[in-house]
């Protein structure tokens, strides 16, 4: 199943990704990745890569990598074997000119739209923690990690994200409503689009999309 977690910054696209991830592979028997560009682009800057030097100052500010170098690395990613039967796209396409690049090489089954309101983003990304090593989401009200700034996975550093500075949120939270809400009305038309209350705990919203997909649960 090829799907695409839509949703604002902070709405869980990630943490849910994660669960999906098992919930696919287990209803399909085949790998499901899950592929996010914000982690890829994050990879990159940590490796000091030329895509990471490029990068870095986008990211930083909360403004978008522009459309044809994100389209080449998903074109490329989707191109691997892993990705054959299917994958959770977390972040991407975020305009509709990455949208219909993508329906041009990798048309998807269906595109999930999280939903949840900007309070709640500011919260969820004011209290989120990152582990350097492995990625894992962890928030200081809801999912604390046991010992403060490890990981609980891999012993990882846990550290806060460059771009959930304040300044940072507030400026991804206007290029989403300029640049990336409008695939919402995109893929609706298309008859693709299954909107998700993405206010609840994760338990809950795992098991709301888990039903709108008709998986076993
Ligand atoms: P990216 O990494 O994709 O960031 P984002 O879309 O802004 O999404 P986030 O990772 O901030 O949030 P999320 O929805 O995954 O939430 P999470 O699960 O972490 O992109 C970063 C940057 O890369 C972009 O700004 C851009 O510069 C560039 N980029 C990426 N893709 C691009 C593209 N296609 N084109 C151009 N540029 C691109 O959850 C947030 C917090 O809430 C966590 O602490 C979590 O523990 C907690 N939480 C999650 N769910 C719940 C819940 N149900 N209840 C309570 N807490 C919860």
């Amino acid at each position: 199943m090829k799907l695409i977690f839509l949703g604002p910054p902070g709405a869980g696209k990630g943490t849910l990704a994660v669960r999906a991830v098992g919930i696919l592979e287990t209803a399909r028997g085949a790998p499901h990745p899950h592929i996010s560009t914000g982690a890829i682009f994050r990879a990159a800057i940590a490796a000091q890569s030329p895509l990471g030097l490029k990068v870095k100052a986008i990211l930083d500010s909360g403004r978008l990598v522009d459309d044809q170098t994100t389209v080449d690395l998903v074109r490329e990613r989707l191109g691997r074997e892993d990705a054959r039967e299917g994958y959770i796209l977390d972040g991407f396409p975020r305009t509709i000119p990455q949208a219909e690049a993508l329906a041009g090489f990798s048309p998807v089954d269906r595109v999930l739209n999280f939903d949840i309101p900007d309070e709640s983003v500011l919260e969820r990304l004011g209290g989120r923690r990152v582990c350097r090593a492995c990625g894992h989401n962890f928030h200081m009200i809801f999912d604390r990690p046991k010992r403060e700034g490890v990981c609980d996975h891999c012993g990882g550093e846990v550290y806060t994200r460059d771009d959930d500075r304040p300044e940072a949120v507030l400026k991804r939270l206007e290029v989403y409503r300029a640049q990336t809400a409008p695939l919402i009305d995109f893929y609706r038309v298309k008859g693709l689009l299954i909107d998700v209350d993405a206010r609840p705990g994760v338990e809950q919203v795992v098991e709301n999309f888990t039903k709108a997909l008709g998986l076993p649960g």
